[in-house]
């Protein structure tokens, strides 16, 4: 299964089609053992259609008890438990990298809104940095246990400590991709949701700014409508190439979408 790739050039004004892209076979997948790309769970038994029914218990409401059918029913909770990575968002960067495979050995990476730490993991896996290669320097505000391979603090990552301790922690103050799948508790409120979420992303995106050597990548959690056209302008003026994703593994009913900016063409 292949997956959606908009080219960030229409997505915010509506200029460019979205395009069905056809999955080249996988580099990695979960643990790095060769999963097809698309889906990152194809082919290793985890596409089976579950079906689990609960019953109705009293201590449930109705919509705890959705939300624990979905996730009993959901192949990538599945796979994510199985292959033991610590979130299912885990296969979204599986699947994002498997197709642009811009996380490579050696490389430094910022992880942002890490916990509770399934990007980390592959990120860690990738660039090799268990074994002291690459490097991952991950925070959440909320508390994260510690990983193999990442070093993490508990900071907010709007608070003016957390971008010195990061550059900090960088070998040579770079980064080689800033990752942020960052997500404040969404409200119920869509338009205040898109603009808390568009602010983390907008601090993110700056900060990718001075933080990345030539080169580089950015991947940043946006929301559906795509990404606002400051943003747009931004990235697009920094990096040879911008495009929205949207890897299998994020739930078709989601307003979740990843603006993904790569070749940074440095600050100069
Ligand atoms: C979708 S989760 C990240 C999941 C993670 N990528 C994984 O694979 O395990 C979003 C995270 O963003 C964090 N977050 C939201 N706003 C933040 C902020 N201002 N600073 C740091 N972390 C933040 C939340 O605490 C939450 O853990």
């Amino acid at each position: 299964m292949g997956f959606t790739g908009q080219a960030a050039a229409g997505a915010g004004s509506g200029r460019s089609s979205a395009m069905r892209m056809k999955g080249k076979s996988g580099r990695g997948g979960a643990k790095g053992r060769g999963k097809a790309a698309g889906s990152a769970i194809e082919g290793a038994g985890g596409q089976r259609q579950l079906n689990v029914r609960l019953k109705n218990a009293r201590s449930r409401t109705a919509s705890s008890q959705r939300w624990l059918e979905r996730q009993l029913n959901d192949p990538y909770v599945a796979a994510s438990k199985r292959e033991g990575y610590r979130s299912r968002a885990a296969f979204k960067l599986i699947e994002i990298d498997d197709k642009y495979r811009f996380l490579k050995p050696g490389q430094r990476i910022v992880d942002l809104g890490a916990a509770p730490g399934g990007w980390s993991q592959i990120a860690a896996e990738r660039v090799g940095s268990i074994g002291g290669k690459g490097q991952v320097v991950a925070i959440d505000y909320l508390e994260m246990e510690p990983l193999a391979g990442v070093e993490h603090a508990m900071i907010d990552f709007t608070d003016p400590e957390a971008e010195p301790w990061i550059r900090g922690k960088l070998r040579d103050g770079a980064a080689d991709a800033v990752l942020s799948d960052m997500a404040a508790p969404t409200v119920g409120h869509s338009r205040t949701d898109h603009l808390r979420i568009m602010g983390l992303a907008e601090a993110a995106a700056h900060f990718a700014g001075d933080v990345l050597a030539p080169g580089g990548t950015f991947l940043c959690k946006v929301f559906q409508g795509g990404t606002e056209r400051d943003l747009l302008d931004f990235l697009k003026q920094r990096f040879q190439t911008v495009r929205h994703v949207k890897p299998p593994a994020s739930r078709a009913d989601s307003a979740e979408l990843y603006v993904l900016a790569t070749g940074f063409k440095g600050r100069g």
